[in-house]
């Protein structure tokens, strides 16, 4: 039997690569969910698409990049640095994902954003018109083509332009926020136009594909149906596809000498103190300076817990070049500092914050020996972290305390603590009743949650998306 051609589009790919010489290349994992749960589905043939994070002008460097990226199954698209400058950085990663993630700039910095706002906008479609001509370079006919994310809206227009009878779907992996902040979006038209010309559009969450409909009927005056979109009788269909994790993976790795050495270090070196644990990229819709002073109110309220807990926080460095993600950084930093300064001894303090990323087995091992895992985010897609999580805890049954403003709060909503997480009062006691929990209460509560992520795998979703996409490209066949 032959498997299915899968075509994967998305801005970034599994890996980044970094220049060692003329024609050498160290490829590194890029970190996300986008790619954690991409790399999880192993059941098509497929071919990945996207941007390698680095600037290439020689034709020795494509050609060796290209090579490298090949025998993994990636092909790289390359894009000049202003184009990266104003398409990634500013429209993507300044004025899209903040947008979408409800995150209100200043007045005055918005105000600042606007004048550039139409140059970064010709070079997001610049970079998508590069994009399809790399996926219409690999096409070959009956390919299912699969877009990702909101670096490529304008993509499903380019390819249906270029090949009208191609298989198109379109998957983002944030949030869609309301039509009513959505519509402050210079550009609101021209994208949802854009988006729309694929056959089958996916979110996270029934709301977000909720918001994205409303918005198409409210601002394009289109017709809202239960199956999608219709306009002049031509449908897209638009659903919800929670998305999940590759399970076995982690499951398998705790079996593995690498992560119980590990696991052995780790619980040596916290010895007679409880583990809570965050773990995110540094990004404003992870509420991390949120968590830091509902943490810190934890440990102002409970003197006891003092030289007992002690909080890791992973922050992942991300869009380093973005002047917001520089100045949440130094935020972080000050309140990290503060609160060691505040409640640390001679010998401990209670926050390690790492500002770097981990090995895979090092995740797995500190997921594992972990008691509370602390999502605040104020935004969030899906949150993969809190499935993780979960998927490591089958031993010690630990606590999830999750905001309910990440997409996860839908699905393991039943065995979390769900917080709102600009309540630090809230929050604060959430860390207390976590770290007071019975076992009986973690182990009924760890249940509910474990066998909703290794039910709903990344597998499942891709299989779910891709089945749905060729239905949907037949049914459309059978109305004409
Ligand atoms: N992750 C990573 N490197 C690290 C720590 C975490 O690649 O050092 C992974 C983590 O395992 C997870 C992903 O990054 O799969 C984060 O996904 P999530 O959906 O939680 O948030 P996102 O980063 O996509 O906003
Ligand atoms: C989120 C986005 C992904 C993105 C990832 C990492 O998960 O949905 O599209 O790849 O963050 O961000 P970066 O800008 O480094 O690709």
């Amino acid at each position: 039997e032959q498997r299915q051609r899968l075509l994967v589009v998305a801005n970034r790919l599994p890996v980044s690569a970094i220049r060692r010489g003329e024609n050498a290349w160290a490829l590194e994992l890029s970190a996300g969910g986008l790619v954690s749960a991409l790399l999880g589905v192993k059941q098509f043939e497929t071919t990945w698409i996207g941007w390698a994070g680095v600037n290439v002008q020689d034709d020795v460097g494509k050609e060796s990049l290209s090579r490298a990226l090949g025998e993994e199954g990636f092909v790289p698209v390359f894009l000049d640095e202003q184009t990266v400058d104003l398409y990634y950085n500013g429209y993507c990663n300044n004025v899209l994902w903040p947008l979408f993630h409800y995150i209100g700039l200043t007045q005055d910095d918005r105000l600042a954003a606007t004048r550039g706002l139409e140059a970064q906008f010709n070079a997001y479609k610049r970079a998508n018109s590069i994009f399809a001509q790399v996926v219409l370079s690999h096409y070959q006919k009956g390919d299912v083509v699969w877009c990702h994310d909101y670096h490529l809206m304008f993509l499903p227009r380019f390819l249906k332009e270029a090949k009208s009878e191609m298989k198109v779907g379109w998957f983002l992996h944030t949030p869609f926020p309301s039509s009513e902040i959505y519509r402050t979006l210079p550009q609101r038209s021209e994208l949802l136009q854009a988006v729309l010309k694929a056959d089958l559009i996916g979110f996270h969450t029934y709301d977000y594909a909720r918001h994205f409909v409303s918005a198409c009927t409210r601002i394009l005056g289109l017709e809202g149906t239960p199956d999608g979109v219709e306009d002049q009788g031509k449908l897209t269909r638009v659903a919800a596809f929670p998305i999940g994790i590759d399970a076995e993976r982690f499951v398998r790795a705790l079996h593995t000498s690498t992560v119980r050495n590990h696991i052995q270090e780790l619980s040596r070196r916290f010895s007679g103190r409880k583990v809570m644990l965050g773990v995110d990229r540094l990004d404003m819709i992870k509420g991390i300076p949120q968590k830091l002073l509902a943490f810190e109110k934890f440990l102002e309220d409970n003197p006891i817990w003092h030289d007992k807990v002690v909080m890791v926080q992973i922050a992942v460095p991300t869009r380093t070049d973005v002047h917001e993600y520089q100045k949440l950084s130094s935020q972080v930093h000050e309140i990290v500092g503060r609160i060691n300064g505040r409640f640390g001894t001679l010998t401990t303090v209670p926050i390690h914050h790492l500002d770097r990323s981990l090995e895979f087995y090092e995740l797995c091992a500190l997921y594992a020996i972990t008691d509370v895992l602390l999502v605040t985010s104020l935004r969030d897609g899906m949150n993969l972290v809190s499935y993780e999580y979960v998927a490591c805890q089958d031993q010690k049954k630990g606590v999830l305390v999750l905001s309910e403003f990440a997409g996860a709060a839908q699905s393991l909503g039943a065995g979390a603590i769900l917080i709102n997480p600009w309540n630090i009062v809230e929050a604060a006691c959430a860390i207390a009743d976590a770290l007071n929990m019975s076992e009986t209460e973690r182990q009924e509560r760890h249940r509910h949650n474990f066998i909703h992520v290794t039910s709903h795998t990344a597998q499942l979703w891709a299989d779910t998306f891709v089945s749905e996409l060729n239905d949907t490209v037949v049914e459309a066949e059978l109305r004409i």
